[in-house]
């Protein structure tokens, strides 16, 4: 090996699209070959003397690890959240870190309408019910769930995929609340999306879908009392961050029919998921698939490699976020 070539680390294996454009550069590259989520302690020694560090949302980019990092340029992201990353830490060693928004727009967003309507119209519980064999024929009453054409959705955090949420929304003839920290005037002219204060938006919407950031800010935006505000007949979709609501309350709200239902591809303590959620039969539990299809997780290796060139040769479009 050369001296002067310069180290990749990178936390689980990605698309080889993403590899090939780094093995082109002639970078030493380490890929971490286990499934689980990699250890602060890991990290710690695998990024002491890295240049690049290829990152999951998964991955404790803490405080800790980002100080011990000799000569580290860039902390690429294989997300658009970058939550597990202590930017402010990095940003005061001068180093870069770098994200994937954009092209997961779309994909996450149809898991977010696609929660949607599996939580409103009893997929799950229907699913089970005919492979067990239980499908004694068609019934006035069986499992009648809630309409979502015409009703009205609350978004929370009106960005890129809030934005696609409306969308979606806008196509089953719903009327659209958000909730954001500035003005849309393109969902308000396009959609006729209008922005509300949170307790409007809770207590109007027949469902409310998060699409806000992880931040101080945003931590258990929704608790007890919040829930409480929505109508017994709505249903919660969440695909932001599991810590952006209050997982016991949630699961209190579920059980005590507070809510109709909900679903869910984030959990507060990920991997773990709230036990009181795992039994109820009203709740649509899904692993973070937001990302995951074919075409977009390719893409987001391609943007995560060129993140990582960008900075080590100081030329071509990065996605920064410090
Ligand atoms: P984005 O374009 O930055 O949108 C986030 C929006 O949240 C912004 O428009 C921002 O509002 C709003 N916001 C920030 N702080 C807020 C607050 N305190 N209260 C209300 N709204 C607030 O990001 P994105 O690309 O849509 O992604 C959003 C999030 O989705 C990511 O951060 C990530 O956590 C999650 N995500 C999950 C999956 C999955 O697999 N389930 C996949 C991708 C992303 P303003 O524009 O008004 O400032
Ligand atoms: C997925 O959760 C992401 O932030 O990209
Ligand atoms: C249901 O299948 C119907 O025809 O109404």
């Amino acid at each position: 090996m050369k001296s002067t070539q310069q180290k990749i680390f990178i936390t689980k294996q990605i698309p080889e699209a993403g590899l090939a454009l780094l093995q082109k550069k002639g970078y030493a590259i380490t890929i971490r070959k286990k499934k689980s989520i990699i250890t602060q302690q890991e990290l710690l020694k695998a990024t002491k003397n890295t240049d690049a560090l290829l990152c999951m949302l998964t991955d404790p980019v803490n405080k800790k690890v980002i100080a011990s990092m000799n000569r580290c340029k860039v902390i690429s992201t294989y997300a658009v959240g970058f939550n597990n990353i202590d930017v402010e830490t990095a940003s005061g060693k001068g180093i870069t870190v770098t994200n994937t928004p954009g092209v997961l727009t779309d994909a996450t967003a149809d898991i977010a309408f696609g929660l949607l309507l599996a939580a409103a119209r009893h997929f799950i519980p229907g699913d089970k019910m005919t492979r067990e064999g239980k499908f004694i024929g068609w019934d006035p009453m069986l499992l009648l769930g809630k309409p979502v054409a015409g009703k009205t959705i609350g978004i929370i955090g009106a960005g890129r995929i809030g934005g696609a949420m409306a969308e979606r929304a806008a196509g089953f003839g719903m009327k659209i609340l958000y909730y954001s920290r500035t003005r849309k005037p393109q969902l308000e002219r396009n959609l006729k999306a209008r922005k509300t204060g949170l307790r409007t938006l809770l207590k109007q919407s027949d469902f409310v879908s998060l699409h806000c950031p992880l931040t101080p800010k945003t931590h258990h935006l929704l608790g007890k009392d919040e829930l409480t505000l929505m109508k017994s007949s709505a249903v919660l979709i969440n695909t932001a961050r599991g810590e952006v609501v209050d997982e016991k309350a949630l699961a209190r709200a579920l059980r005590q029919k507070e809510i109709f239902a909900a679903g869910l591809d984030v959990y507060e303590r990920e991997p773990k998921v709230e036990r009181a959620l795992m039994s109820l039969p009203n709740v649509v539990l899904l692993p973070h698939l937001g990302s995951g299809t074919d075409e977009t997780r390719e893409e987001m290796a391609r943007i995560a490699a060129r993140n990582i060139i960008g900075i080590l040769e100081g030329r071509g479009k990065t996605f920064k976020v410090n």
